[in-house]
């Protein structure tokens, strides 16, 4: 009977572990848990979601605090459109975050960060350049790009001295999107260096419609290798979404995929960045808790947790201190909503959305709980402690269950 240590991800020269921790914004997939997955050998990746506030965070800069003092006069305004971020500080806060995690990265695995396109910051192509360049300046090792068809980003690092050196990837979740990004890169010539295909039980946003549930992971692998083969191109493809046992991984490296790609058995590990008390809501969940809904201001259909605080919470928008998910022109779905129910309450006491979210400000605060679809799963990994809650695992011992275990074998905690 196989496991995953029988298999091993080939990137350039480098021979993985074929694990891979997925980029969980904000800060929840954090450094430690990405240096976690390089030092056991594998890839783990950080995400450039609210740098500011990350590096903030991690190392005392005030980049937020500045901003929201030079819009502090609009905060009244419904119109974000004068809202910019300074490029500057956008790449100081990428070097940091970035280099900072390089520097400390030990043993054969790699860092990779997630860049989402749809944080379009009221200047989608300025910002993305900066966060796309401003990472390889940096030193990271690999970029994933995700949330958004990406039809522009290679070329927005094109000129970059590690434009071919560095390891470029794509989330997607069809052969379709696949397609696309690479008729609209073809000039480059250059390949990504490996895909991420997506299915429709992963965490965070999905790159399906409400629909999402008529799609199968396993089908859209199978369609994206059989593409690439009749296209003659060799590019490693790695399985993502509802991938919960190192028996699960098997299937999948048998079967084509060169690697896989992992979060909801992360989200309970002591390096990940969610609160603790989140933590053990997540090992609460049963699976009716686990919804798919719009609220999103992004447009993608979002998985969390039925009893996320962000559902109907009517705070003010806080574009003025974050505002990454302004289009360009100063809008987002959630300061329509918010006015929309602003004009039927115009004390703004009390009031609620319900059909968007904050999302900046509640992913912020870990309070948009975001999860994968098997979340209700995560009980069974471990153990009940003498005061009903859920013991934290460590990364290394979720990590090396995956690599090691067989037979649908879930290896709990000593
Ligand atoms: C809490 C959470 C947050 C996530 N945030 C992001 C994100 O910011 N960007 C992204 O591309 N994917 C995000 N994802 C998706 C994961 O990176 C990963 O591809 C997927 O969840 C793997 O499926 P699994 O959770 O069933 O293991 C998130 C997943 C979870 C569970």
């Amino acid at each position: 009977m196989k496991r995953v240590d029988d298999f091993r991800l080939t990137l350039g020269k480098k021979e993985l572990v074929p694990l891979i921790i997925g980029g969980m914004g904000v800060d929840i997939s954090t450094a430690e848990l990405a240096l976690e997955a390089a030092r056991l050998g594998g890839i783990g990746h950080i995400s450039d979601a609210l740098i500011h506030d990350v590096s903030d965070r991690r190392f005392d800069t005030a980049f937020v605090k500045d901003k929201t003092r030079f819009y502090k006069h609009n905060i009244d305004n419904s119109d974000k459109s004068i809202i910019r971020f300074d490029l500057g500080y956008l790449a100081e806060a990428t070097r940091l975050h970035v280099g900072r995690t390089m520097e400390a990265k030990k043993g054969d695995g790699m860092v990779f960060v997630n860049i989402m396109e749809k944080l379009t910051m009221n200047g989608p192509r300025e910002t993305l350049q900066v966060r796309l360049n401003s990472a390889l300046d940096a030193g990271i090792d690999g970029i994933t790009l995700s949330a958004g068809l990406h039809l522009g980003s290679f070329a927005l690092m094109a000129e970059h001295p590690r434009f071919r050196d560095a390891k470029l990837g794509i989330i997607v979740s069809s052969v379709r999107a696949l397609q696309l990004f690479l008729r609209k890169t073809a000039r480059l010539e250059r390949l990504p260096d490996y895909v991420i295909i997506e299915g429709p039980l992963a965490g965070g946003h999905l790159g399906f419609g409400m629909d999402w549930a008529q799609y199968d992971l396993a089908t859209i692998v199978a369609e994206v290798a059989q593409y690439l083969k009749a296209e003659h191109l060799d590019i490693p493809l790695i399985a993502a979404g509802g991938i919960f046992t190192g028996t699960d991984a098997v299937r999948f490296l048998e079967t084509g995929s060169a690697a896989v790609q992992l979060a909801t058995r992360f989200t309970v590990a002591k390096e990940c960045g969610l609160p603790e008390k989140v933590k053990q809501e997540y090992f609460k969940a049963s699976e009716e808790d686990i919804i798919v809904n719009t609220v999103s201001p992004t447009g993608y259909p979002m998985r969390m947790l039925r009893n996320t605080p962000a559902i109907g919470s009517g705070i003010r928008p806080n574009c003025e201190a974050y505002g990454y998910l302004l289009d360009g022109s100063g809008g987002c779905a959630y300061i329509n909503a918010y006015n929309a129910q602003i004009a039927l309450h115009p004390d703004g006491k009390n009031i609620s959305v319900m059909d968007k979210t904050c999302l900046c400000t509640h992913m912020r605060n870990y309070n948009c709980w975001t999860c994968g679809s098997l979340t209700y799963r995560l009980k069974d990994t471990t153990r009940r402690l003498a005061d009903g809650s859920y013991q934290e695992l460590s990364a290394e011992h979720i990590f090396r269950d995956y690599q090691f275990s067989v037979d649908n074998q879930v290896l709990l905690p000593t």
